[in-house]
């Protein structure tokens, strides 16, 4: 890919840069935030480690000058507010709503075909925003998380199973938050289904460590996480730009899927060059199905709040 332009140039921002430019996923990475020269300073440090970490996409930082992201095939908004002790995902909307909306009108101006992948927080709602603000088609718009919380999930797995996190196949649905839907029925290590190799208190203790899992973290930190979402951000660019068809959990768009309609959302989807190119039912117990109603119901009283601020 020619470009890929990542909006926000803090602490997730600045880790999915560098791991594009790792995988050297893009023959140049746009970097842009508001603050002056932070952006520039974080691209030109990294750019330093291309010689010694053998890569060639350029890092370039920017303030605020979109006119140099112009032609990008994928725009990753990272831009916003993130949470410190105390505060919710949902609790950001307010300031965050505003950047995204004023971020993705600028970025789409100048890349009209790119797809964006939200990361921002409260996710699904902030996905939302950028369909708004963007007037581009739903497979061309969707949210990071499902990656980030499948990877808690499957490394806290791992570690208690004693096997490689790489054995781990998992899926979890619903919205970025305490509400999210771990799925046991769907987690599988090296093809044998999890619950015959830990028993159910154990499972059960794990699935709820994954609920809280950025929590966990804003504890330790006093802010959230970047490593594990830098990671599963650039994840995604990486199956778009290799058209991978990978299936991830993503924060999609549903019009009718699982019941659900004018929603973002946690789904199974297949991701490749178009974006979004298919979202996968899968068959729901009750008890799952009850988990992802009230998961829907939690983003559905965030939307009010976006609904309120009457910005689209
Ligand atoms: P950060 O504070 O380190 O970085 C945010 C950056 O956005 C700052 O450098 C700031 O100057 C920049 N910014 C603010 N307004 C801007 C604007 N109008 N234009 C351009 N840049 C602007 O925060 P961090 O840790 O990087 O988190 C970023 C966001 O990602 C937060 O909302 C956080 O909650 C969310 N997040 C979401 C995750 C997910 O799974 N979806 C996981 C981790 C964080
Ligand atoms: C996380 O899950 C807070 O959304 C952020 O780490």
């Amino acid at each position: 890919m020619n470009k890929i332009t990542v909006i926000g140039a803090g602490n997730v921002g600045a880790t999915t840069a560098n791991v594009l430019a790792h995988k050297n996923l893009a023959k140049e990475i746009i970097l842009v935030d508001i603050k002056e020269g932070v952006a520039e300073g974080k691209a030109l440090d990294m750019w330093q480690t291309a010689p010694v970490n053998s890569y060639n996409s350029k890092v370039i930082g920017v303030t605020n000058d979109y006119e140099r992201t112009a032609g990008s095939g994928i725009i990753v908004i990272t831009s916003g507010l993130p949470r410190k002790p105390g505060m919710s995902r949902d609790d950001l909307i307010a300031v965050n709503a505003g950047i995204v909306k004023e971020v993705t009108e600028k970025a789409v101006k100048y890349s009209p075909d790119a797809i964006i992948i939200v990361v921002s927080n409260p996710l699904d709602v902030m996905t939302y925003a950028a369909l708004k603000a963007s007037g581009f088609p739903k497979h061309r718009v969707f949210g990071m998380a499902g990656i980030l919380d499948t990877a808690r999930y499957r490394a806290f797995l791992a570690e208690a199973l004693n096997v490689s996190p790489l054995d781990i196949q998992a899926l979890l649905m619903g919205g970025h938050g305490d509400t999210m839907v771990p799925l046991p029925r769907y987690t599988t290590v090296g093809g044998i289904p999890v619950t015959q190799l830990i028993d159910a208190e154990k499972l059960k203790a794990i699935v709820e460590r994954t609920k809280q899992g950025g929590g966990e973290l804003v504890k330790l930190m006093g802010t959230s996480a970047w490593y594990a979402p830098g990671a599963a951000a650039a994840q995604m660019c990486e199956a778009i730009v290799d058209d991978q068809k990978r299936v991830f959990p993503v924060c999609a768009y549903l019009d009718g899927q699982y019941g659900l309609n004018d929603l973002y959302i946690g789904v199974p989807v297949i991701l490749g060059q178009g974006g979004i190119e298919r979202i996968i039912e899968i068959e729901m117990n009750a008890e799952e199905r009850k988990d992802l109603d009230s998961s829907a119901d939690a983003v559905r009283v965030v939307m009010k709040v976006l609904d309120d601020m009457k910005l689209f």
